[in-house]
């Protein structure tokens, strides 16, 4: 693999350990996947900043790193809200080993927006270099953005993130970014909700697996696409999709559909996930809810108190943004959490049933938090925490 001039000298040692160490796992990960050369990064975001997931070897390894990173970067969720971890019922231990490992990325200069939304507070722009490592967001960066990203490992994002360069292969290069499969999608979709393409995503990461599929017969927002690749790539391991008419690569790309597969997925298959089930709490944000979804929110819950409890999980910063809306979801008794979610946090394990609005959620709940998982549209999670 080509390196620079700086690079032989970080792997020497002249820029400390933890640089050279960095540099010599990306160079492996080159080594091991074809890469070439390292290409620069714009930004990461390093996962592997739960406590719930890292544990206490996770904690030690970073402790013991002294380097800071050279691009922004910003940690994925954690197990808890750094400020309001009291009111969400996070018990002292977790919270102090929480924010031990909070502290750690903080000392290397990884920013402390835990989100897996970075593209709601960086700037992200089609083509650029990304080393991102959460799925939903590395999906929507490919997809939606048309920027380039693998899905990193936690050390392989935070490698990248101190050193300021990940190496180039995989879906940083055009020519594997190419459709492999056909999803025609034979429904009436004009009205389908946020839910309805996080069943679809459910659905269809089943069937195409680690393909990069392109999907006929959407009509998408952006938060409807934001649905649909988190939950692919939960079901699936899909971290690129393109969809007809709408993502930027498949307006700009002349791509050749010739020979490939066509799955046909009809409106049915879709409506099926949607069962009636009791439960005991109510979680959206999966991913982290966008100003326009915390507005929709808002207007549903207004006048109204809830009966059962009712997460909404956003980056801070969005909170931030949209303090007012965020205000008024919680006059209702929701709370709106920043930095976790209903899949990272510990507390969620207490509930035995848990809706939701997202596929990706419907996937890992049960397994993450040992709850049924129940899908529906935000109407119907806003009805179902109030009644
Ligand atoms: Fe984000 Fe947690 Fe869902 S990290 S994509 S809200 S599982």
């Amino acid at each position: 693999m080509y390196l620079d001039a700086d690079d032989e000298r970080i792997l020497a040692g002249e820029q400390g350990e933890t640089r050279q160490k960095m540099l010599e796992l990306l160079v492996a990960l080159g080594k091991v996947f074809g890469a070439e050369r390292l290409v620069p990064i714009r930004s990461a975001q390093v996962s592997g900043a739960s406590y719930k997931t890292i544990g206490e070897y996770g904690l030690q390894w970073l402790s013991s790193l002294n380097a800071k990173a050279v691009v922004p970067a910003v940690l994925n969720p954690i197990g808890m809200p750094r400020e309001r971890w009291q009111e969400m019922g996070v018990n002292e231990d977790f919270a102090k080993k929480q924010q031990a490992v909070v502290a750690a990325y903080e000392r290397l200069g990884i920013g402390l927006e835990c989100t897996c939304t970075p593209y709601y507070l960086r700037e992200t722009s089609y083509g650029d270099h990304l080393a991102w490592s959460e799925s939903s967001a590395v999906s929507y960066a490919n997809s939606v953005i048309g920027a380039r990203t693998n899905r990193e490992g936690g050390p392989g994002a935070l490698a990248a993130a101190l050193i300021g360069k990940t190496p180039c292969y995989g879906l940083h290069l055009a020519e594997n970014r190419k459709p492999q499969v056909i999803v025609r999608v034979q429904a009436d979709t004009r009205d389908w909700s946020i839910a309805h393409y996080g069943a679809l995503g459910y659905h269809a990461g089943k069937l195409v697996g680690n393909r990069i599929p392109f999907f006929s017969g959407l009509n998408p927002d952006k938060d409807h696409l934001k649905a649909l690749g988190a939950a692919m790539a939960a079901t699936g391991a899909v971290a690129l999709y393109h969809v007809e008419g709408i993502t930027p690569e498949a307006l700009k790309v002349p791509f050749d559909y010739t020979g490939l597969e066509v799955i046909a997925v009809e409106s049915g298959e879709v409506e099926a996930l949607f069962k009636d089930l009791p439960v005991d709490a109510v979680a959206v944000g999966c991913p982290h809810c966008s100003p326009g979804e915390l507005a929709t929110i808002a207007g549903l819950l207004a006048g109204k108190l809830v009966t059962k409890p009712l997460y909404v999980f956003a980056a801070q910063g969005v909170i931030d943004q949209n303090r007012k809306i965020a205000d008024s979801i919680e006059k209702s008794g929701a709370r709106v959490f920043a930095d976790t979610c209903m899949v990272v946090s510990p507390v969620m394990e207490q509930y035995s049933a848990i809706m939701v609005n997202s596929g990706k959620a419907l996937a890992y709940v049960p397994d993450m938090c040992g709850a049924l998982a129940r899908i529906g549209t935000i109407e119907v999670c806003v009805k179902v925490a109030t009644e």
